[in-house]
């Protein structure tokens, strides 16, 4: 198959997904969004074509469980493949919300799916998660290790994957890729596009983050007494862009058709308080931290191996710990309030254009649900 052209980024304003926008504009492709907004904000695709400098091919407000709004998306664009982001994310949510858990991210999947075939579209990079293994035996993990998720969000995830094996086994012309991505942090290196939680950060990187400006007092690290070196709980932390790299990789290599489970991690085990200390090193602010309590849901340990993606790709991520701190404290300097509009004061660490952002489409199949 050649390299797709066109691609249909579907949650392509957040986090992973308006850096995966950058990566393949910055590589030639024509990449059209689809998103709801509900956990992201127009802005970001306006810092994404500064950042690429290059335009969207188009950009549609709507949700992809709207088939027939989904469906004029490609029926307009000659769409060669998909990356499909779009879905909820947070793991304390899924729990206490699991029905639109499930209804978001498996009932999306299939609407996606079926609007795919409809239109004889067949290539798909889905957006899947480490949190599938659930609290492992060993590590690292690879990708023939057991799946045992724990919680809403990682079984919605995994439903996800056993979908798309089934569809790969009785529809031979679909290529498939699930990327399992591990821990996501960082930012693009110029400053401009980086992670804009929402309300007070889940995850711990935009916590520190918050912490080193000053915005908030403390980190609260969630137990030390895990049985990890130093005590406290050890993730795989990747840079946003070799995440995003992964999947310009996955639409662009040779793949034969069927299902290719991956994982996208840097192979590196980081625990809460080496997190701590990088950031502190990369800021030069320091991040005052307590101990506090395990949060429910928790795992002690979860590092990848990375070597499939390795060896099918002759790939690996290549930015470190060190870069994907100070890479997140760009970002976190030139937005203290992430994509909201910045005071004036704070407007003066930006450069003196970011607040021209160039015009795109939207909104042509608005969806009513
Ligand atoms: C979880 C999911 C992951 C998902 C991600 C994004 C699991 C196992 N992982 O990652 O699939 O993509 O959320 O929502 O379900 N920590 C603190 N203090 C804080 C916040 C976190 O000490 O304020 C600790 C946690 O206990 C953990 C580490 O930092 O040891 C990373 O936590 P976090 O950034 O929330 O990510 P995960 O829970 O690993």
């Amino acid at each position: 198959m050649s390299q797709p052209r066109t691609i249909l980024v579907t949650g392509g304003a957040g986090f992973i997904g308006s850096h995966t926008c950058v990566e393949l504009l910055s590589h030639g492709h024509d990449v059209v969004v689809v998103d709801n907004h509900q956990n992201s904000v127009p802005e970001a695709l306006h810092r994404v074509e500064k950042v690429a400098g290059r335009s969207l091919t188009a950009s549609y407000v709507l949700d992809v469980r709207d088939r027939d709004a989904l469906s004029g998306v490609f029926a307009t664009h000659p769409v060669d493949a998909v990356v499909h982001f779009a879905g909820r994310k947070a793991v304390g949510e899924s729990v206490r919300m699991p029905v639109e858990y499930y209804d978001t991210n498996v009932g999306g999947t299939t609407a996606l799916l079926e609007v795919m075939s409809r239109h004889g579209v067949h290539r798909l990079v889905f957006s899947s998660s480490c949190s599938v293994y659930g609290v492992a035996e060993r590590m690292p993990l690879n990708e023939n290790d057991p799946a045992a998720p724990v919680n809403p969000y990682a079984r919605s995830k995994w439903t996800c994957e056993q979908i798309l094996a089934d569809v790969c086994a009785h529809r031979p012309e679909f290529t498939v890729h699930a990327l399992r991505y591990f821990n996501p942090v960082g930012a693009h290196p110029s400053g401009n596009l980086g992670e804009d939680p929402c309300g007070v950060p889940d995850n711990v990187m935009p916590y520190i983050a918050q912490v080193a400006a000053g915005l908030r007092e403390h980190v609260t690290v969630f137990g030390d007494d895990w049985p990890t070196p130093d005590r406290t709980g050890v993730r795989d932390y990747i840079h946003v862009m070799d995440v995003a790299e992964g999947h310009r990789i996955a639409l662009e290599r040779p793949a034969p058709t069927g299902m290719h489970l991956l994982n996208l991690g840097s192979g590196q085990g980081t625990s809460v308080l080496q997190l701590i200390e990088a950031y502190h090193r990369a800021s030069g602010r320091p991040v005052p931290y307590r101990i506090g309590p395990r949060r429910p849901g928790d795992v002690p340990e979860l590092v990848a191996d990375g070597s499939a993606a390795e060896a099918v790709w002759n790939w690996r991520p290549t930015r470190d710990l060190a870069r994907m701190c100070q890479d997140s404290w760009r970002f976190q300097l030139h937005n203290p309030r992430g994509y909201r509009p910045q005071s004036l004061s704070d407007r003066a660490v930006r450069e003196p254009d970011a607040t021209a952002p160039p015009q795109h489409h939207r909104a042509a199949f608005r969806s009513n649900a």
